[in-house]
């Protein structure tokens, strides 16, 4: 049963804020926010009597109020009910709210972040990931996967040397920001079997795209005794798994930011294609797109490729060069590596990277070498390939682009609280 459906009918208190107020002389309309939703209040002069009507009437956004009173059907209000007042009292008052109904613009908006949060589109964008988050969780504890937190201060490089945010730590160096929680993930598999992580990332990445941030949230999972294409099984189900769930339980905020849930839901009925890089360079090719095999597929590329298949789509097997480290290589094709990326449509790109990873002592050595990675920072996940090694794989999903597609918004930046940007640390 969702919030509204609760209160109907019942005689309720809010303790909120006035988020918005409209009328005549004999009834005002407010709009109170508590618990991150918007209810409808209607306060009638003729019950209230005129003084404190008057008061009502004077309210200014974003004022602290206590309102009582009882809940009826409206399937015009929002979450259809609305609440008749019997009494209020003000708590805090509020003077020059700086966001107004007006427009503003994105700069104005993300200074005030702090405020925005308040509004309404972003009320409902926080609350799907809310529900995204706990589905995500849900569905790895119904498995049996074991969480595992994998630390934030990292002695070696995660992903690449590239992106790191560094610091200095005490007499012992250098200290880097987690780019992922993969390699400690994978110690935690000898353990457990299946496990997963669920944290903030961070990547010194110098994109100022719609998809990037240099904070944002990954989940991770990682398998012991799993290939490649199970990966993909698990990944496929994964995926729509938690789009369906959290669609059906954000049917309200859906409709708020005016994205069509059919749609959605549509992209999610069957499992998603799996193309290898081979293929999707030929179809790039055919389409007149520019690209030779070896090169990554960049964001225009992605873009073809969904639009061709009409789905998200996974693009498996690419060039080792142009690929982590800890890769498995491909035995039918040495030049590339068992992995795979999955790709959203509708502009969103890249929402997991995944793979097999090498289990083999020397070729992984000899990965680190190449890349000439800090060799005495990785012993302890190098013993992992000397005690038991087993066959393995794992994926990261970014949290804040799943958001993105989910909510049919065009940039990752409202997709999490406080957005960190190359140019944007503030507030
Ligand atoms: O493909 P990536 O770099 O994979 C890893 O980090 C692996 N270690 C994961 C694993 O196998 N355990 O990143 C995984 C996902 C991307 O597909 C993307 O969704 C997200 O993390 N991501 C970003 N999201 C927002 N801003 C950025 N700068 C991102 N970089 C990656």
């Amino acid at each position: 049963m969702d919030r509204f459906q609760e209160l109907l009918g019942k005689k309720s208190t809010l303790k909120g804020w006035l988020h918005g107020i409209r009328g005549s002389n004999k009834f005002q309309f407010l709009t109170i926010r508590s618990e991150g939703y918007l209810f409808q209040v209607i306060a009638e002069k003729e019950k209230l009597g005129e003084e404190n009507f008057a008061i009502i009437k004077s309210l200014s956004q974003e004022t602290s109020v206590i309102v009582k009173g009882v809940f009826v059907a409206n399937e015009r209000a929002p979450g259809g009910l609305e609440m008749y007042l019997e009494n209020f009292q003000i708590q805090g008052e509020s003077k020059d709210y700086p966001i107004t109904p007006k427009e503003h613009g994105t700069d104005f908006l993300l200074n005030h972040r702090h405020l925005w949060l308040r509004s309404k589109k972003q009320l409902a964008i926080l609350k799907i990931r809310s529900e995204l988050s706990f589905q995500i969780r849900n569905y790895f504890h119904e498995r049996h996967y074991t969480n595992i937190d994998t630390p934030i201060l990292t002695g070696s490089v995660g992903e690449s040397a590239g992106t790191l945010f560094s610091t200095e730590y005490f007499d012992l160096g250098k200290a880097y920001l987690a780019q992922t929680g993969q390699l400690y993930l994978e110690t935690a598999i000898f353990a457990h079997s299946k496990v997963y992580c669920f944290g903030p990332t961070f990547r010194a990445e110098k994109s100022k795209t719609r998809r990037h941030l240099t904070e944002f949230w990954m989940v991770e999972a990682e398998t012991a005794y799993l290939s490649n294409e199970e990966n993909l099984d698990l990944q496929d189900d994964f995926v729509r798994t938690v789009i369906q769930r959290t669609v059906n339980r954000c049917k309200h905020e859906l409709e708020i930011l005016e994205r069509d849930t059919e749609k959605i839901l549509s992209y999610v009925t069957n499992s998603f294609p799996r193309i290898d890089y081979d293929e999707a360079i030929g179809v790039l090719q055919k389409k007149g797109f520019e690209i030779s095999w070896g090169e990554d597929i960049n964001a225009e590329g992605e873009n073809l490729i969904t639009e061709e298949y009409n789905s998200a789509v996974f693009i498996r097997n690419y060039p080792k060069a142009i690929k982590a480290f800890y890769m498995k290589e491909n035995p039918q094709n040495p030049k590339t590596v068992l992995c795979a990326d999955l790709i959203a449509p509708e502009g969103v790109g890249e929402i997991i990277g995944g793979s097999e990873r090498e289990e083999d002592y020397e070729k992984i050595m000899a990965k680190i070498r190449e890349e000439g990675l800090p060799e005495d920072g990785y012993d302890w996940y190098l013993d992992l390939r000397k005690y038991g090694s087993v066959p393995h794989a794992g994926f990261g999903l970014g949290l804040e682009r799943l958001v993105a597609w989910i909510a049919g918004l065009p940039h990752v930046r409202e997709c999490i609280p406080f957005p960190r940007m190359m140019y944007r640390i503030h507030p």
